[in-house]
């Protein structure tokens, strides 16, 4: 789930673990820890907390050595503790895990049966005391994994190390990523190319079911029949400093400001003066688009979000019918496929099991094909989507997500334009309309940061709350449920999003003066529906928050805070008042003092179910 890296050098690899973690911080961790072998000695250090402290821990007392694996965990079984921190040792073994093994109780109670006593409440210790236990009668640590993991079952990418053989790695895939960094005379490894980009810019993605050996001069790569595979070494595309925060406090603050460029981004080379590329979906997209019939979407959190705003835009713009699903639900339950039917999975990471695991089932339910919406090439994701669209938001490392959902937002309306008129359901002006009106998009949210100290100011009157209400309508509902969504994930304040007209139904009797309502108000023709909603809380006594756009008639008062934005086109308007949203949830968390970029109890990549 959260971080590894690993390395095999002549030089020592202590700084190149810990700087490898730090990268990896973003994802989201409670403890870190490192090992290394020394000539046949193993040195390990672990620390409950922030890599900083492992960091200290490691000036105290250094770890000399050349071949090293390091961790960050999200606990997903037993408490955050250092005592159930990795790396994990059985013996002449250690390893590194994220993930989760399902099977772990049938193995400790076997391994104990053997004699192996546990010192952790984690999962992955199984892992330690099994390869151990075949390492006795194989004839090397890589023959010892390929047993083992027959005998594992669940999502985990795991790194191990061995004294007896103390020059190399051994590594195995199968549902949680791993990318091998290949340097001159050393390697690396790790869970995310992020960390190893001070050190190589050569990367190798494993497949699942992969298992590996990495040692300084040679990588071996088997699939999941244990046959030897070569996999394809990729030039990273991502730059070396996109893990600095550059002049900002927090990552979240800069990836919000760089939303006008992330956008320009996602645009660019894609759309003429006044088309969108069929194309950029990919080879054969124009083929898929003519046939499709019906839209699937499947996502989790804020990509889930984005996937209901496109849910109104296709079916008002494309006249394709869409429906949207939790690819948590989605993947279990039965549901029914219907005939030309077009999967897209929307996902930053291209990582998330849930999302992923809807994609592989659907594969075997009849869709069309399969299209991913992602911000990280090479990503399983993408990789096993038969179409892909990438955001092109660059490294998001704030783990509330910004730039990644906007971005996301302008592919799918790029999308809907380009389905729309393979179906023959749009017209070329309504198009070249909204071609033009997506090349604005850039500019509206330079001028909505503008208002970044206005709601600062505003922020200041959530301090203290302890309740929080979002209402949209129509394509803006979800714009409300994000901005509720944000707020929670970083302010730890209860925020709920309801459609506005569904206020009467039940949540009106949650008014009162304590609870900021927060509205999101463009001037579409819902507006009118809106503002006899913003009169239902006025009434009972509701402080009123609104966002607004100019021409839309609200007066600020006592009882209402109006933030006038500038007006912009309908289509685009979701994504332009996201921005506002943004910006509130992150300074209502400055003034709270949480920790904004790596927010507790959360993760960056949710690898695990
Ligand atoms: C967003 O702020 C969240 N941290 C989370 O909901 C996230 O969007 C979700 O886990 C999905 O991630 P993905 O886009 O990488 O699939
Ligand atoms: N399941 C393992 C544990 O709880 C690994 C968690 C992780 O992915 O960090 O220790």
């Amino acid at each position: 789930m959260c971080g590894i890296v690993g390395a095999v050098a002549q030089r020592d690899v202590a700084e190149i673990l810990v700087e490898g973690l730090r990268r990896l911080e973003y994802r989201g961790y409670d403890s870190a820890g490192v090992a290394i072998i020394n000539g046949t000695e193993l040195g390990r250090v672990r620390r409950l907390g922030k890599v900083q402290a492992l960091a200290d821990a490691l000036t105290e007392q250094p770890l000399a050595g050349g071949t090293g694996i390091a961790h960050t965990r999200w606990a997903t079984h037993g408490e955050p503790s250092e005592r159930n921190a990795h790396p994990h040792v059985s013996g002449d073994i250690t390893v590194v895990h994220n993930g989760i093994i399902e099977n772990h109780e049938e193995l400790r109670t076997e391994l104990q049966a053997k004699g192996y006593e546990f010192v952790s409440d984690t999962d992955t210790e199984v892992i330690a005391h099994l390869v151990h236990y075949y390492r006795q009668t194989s004839d090397s640590l890589l023959a010892a994994l390929q047993t083992a993991v027959k005998e594992l079952r669940g999502a985990y990418g795991t790194v191990l190390m061995d004294t007896r053989e103390p020059s190399r790695l051994v590594v195995a895939r199968s549902g949680s990523p791993l990318v091998i960094g290949l340097g001159l005379g050393e390697n690396f490894i790790a869970s995310d190319q992020m960390a190893l980009l001070p050190v190589t810019r050569r990367f190798m993605f494993l497949e699942e079911g992969d298992v590996a050996e990495v040692t300084r001069r040679e990588v071996r790569v088997f699939d999941v029949n244990g046959q030897p595979v070569s996999r394809v070494e990729q030039e990273s595309e991502v730059s070396h400093d996109a893990g600095d925060k550059g002049e900002y406090r927090h990552y979240m603050l800069k990836e919000i400001h760089e939303q006008p460029k992330s956008i320009t981004d996602t645009l660019e080379g894609r759309i003429t003066d006044s088309a969108v590329v069929v194309e950029s979906f990919g080879n054969g997209a124009r083929t898929i688009f003519e046939k499709v019939e019906h839209i699937q979407i499947i996502a989790c959190g804020t990509s889930y979000h984005s996937g209901m705003v496109a849910r109104y835009w296709f079916e008002a713009l494309a006249g394709v019918s869409c429906d949207i699903e939790i690819a948590s639900e989605f993947r279990y339950r039965k549901s029914v496929v219907r005939p030309n039917s077009l999967l897209i999975t929307l996902s930053q990471s291209g990582e998330t099991a849930d999302t992923l695991a809807a994609l592989r089932l659907a594969k075997e339910s009849g869709f069309m094909s399969s299209l991913a919406i992602c911000n990280v090439p090479g990503s399983s994701l993408v990789r096993e989507s038969d179409l892909a669209f990438m955001t092109r938001a660059g490294a998001e490392i704030g783990v509330a997500s910004t730039k990644a959902f906007t971005t996301q937002l302008a592919g799918l309306l790029m999308l809907v334009a380009a389905v729309g008129r393979c179906r023959g359901n749009m017209d070329a002006d309504t198009e070249t309309k909204l071609v033009q009106a997506l090349r604005t998009v850039p500019a509206h949210i330079s001028d909505t940061l503008a208002l970044a100290k206005d709601i600062e100011g505003l922020a200041e009157e959530f301090a203290d709350k302890q309740h929080s209400l979002f209402l949209g309508r129509g394509d803006q509902y979800p714009i409300a449920m994000e901005g509720a969504l944000k707020l929670k994930e970083i302010s730890y304040i209860h925020a709920e999003a309801y459609a506005a007209g569904e206020l009467k139904h039940g949540p009106l009797a949650l008014i009162d003066a304590d609870m900021p309502i927060i509205v999101v108000a463009p001037n579409n023709d819902l507006l009118e529906k809106l503002k006899s909603n913003v009169e239902e809380v006025r009434a009972r006594g509701g402080i009123l928050y609104v966002f607004a756009d100019k021409e839309a008639g609200f007066r600020g008062d006592d009882t209402m805070r109006v933030m006038q934005l500038n007006h912009v086109d309908e289509a685009i308007a979701p994504i332009v008042y996201t921005v506002p949203m943004q910006l509130l949830s992150y300074y209502v968390a400055l003034i709270k003092g949480t920790d904004v970029d790596q927010p507790r109890n959360l993760a960056k990549s949710v690898t695990v179910e």
